[in-house]
């Protein structure tokens, strides 16, 4: 099973996604958890460039850094793990790509972007997709007091289009769970396992 957490940057997809770990171990299953961009060696020194403030990088060269880093993640990783019959956790996949580069950055059309996705993630779809819905206005709070990557620092209407994605993209995708992350970390959790708890053989 593949399970990806999206959301805007502090809406709580890393707290969740240990607690759905611990929480599916716990039953006698194999997790694994993998951050998007990275997961491999590669795809971490992709990371690294996208998040650098230093690095000066055109839309559409973002857009297929972000993909390139993810085919390679999928094809190491995440198939074979699922071969395997392990669940399997992202944190973000290309419902990212396209709230960030697509609604966000307007980088190319949302029909490219659709099908840049699918040959970046080597045609697999997530089986449920949690999506934490976190206002703006939270989210900065949240991490106020924290340092901003090259992506965090795009801006608020950046990221009012990003939100707009993520939105259009729960109204539209059925695998698409919305979370409302204002709520208690517990609370959160707790729907998330009961959603995916009868489909875990
Ligand atoms: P993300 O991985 O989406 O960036 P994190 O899980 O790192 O988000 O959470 C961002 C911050 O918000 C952390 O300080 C975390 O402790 C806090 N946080 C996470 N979930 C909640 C919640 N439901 N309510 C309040 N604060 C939360
Ligand atoms: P990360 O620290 O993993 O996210 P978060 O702050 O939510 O914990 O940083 C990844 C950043 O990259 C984040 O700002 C979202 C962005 N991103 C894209 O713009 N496009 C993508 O396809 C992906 C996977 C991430």
């Amino acid at each position: 099973m593949l399970i990806t957490f999206e959301g805007i940057d502090g809406s709580g997809k890393s707290t969740q996604i240990a607690l759905l770990k611990d929480k599916i171990s716990s039953l006698g299953k194999t997790v694994q958890v993998f951050r998007e961009p990275g997961g491999t060696e590669l795809s971490e020194q992709i990371r690294s460039i996208l998040l650098s403030k230093d690095s000066d990088i055109d839309p559409v060269t973002e857009l297929l850094l972000f993909s390139s880093a993810r085919s390679q993640l999928v094809s190491e990783k995440v198939l074979p793990a699922l071969e395997r019959g392990e669940v399997v956790i992202l944190d973000r996949f290309y419902d990212s790509t396209t709230a960030y580069q697509g609604y966000g950055r307007e980088s190319l059309s949302l029909d490219n972007i659709h099908h840049i996705n699918e040959i970046a993630s080597h045609n697999r779809a997530p089986d449920f997709t949690f999506y934490l819905r976190l206002s703006l206005k939270e989210s900065n709070d949240r991490r106020a007091n924290m340092s901003k990557d090259r992506m965090e620092s795009s801006g608020d209407e950046f990221f009012h289009k990003v939100i707009k994605g993520f939105d259009d993209l729960a109204e539209k995708e059925k695998r698409f769970v919305i979370i409302e992350a204002s709520k208690t970390i517990e609370e959160i959790h707790e729907s998330i396992f009961k959603v995916i708890s009868g489909k875990l053989d």
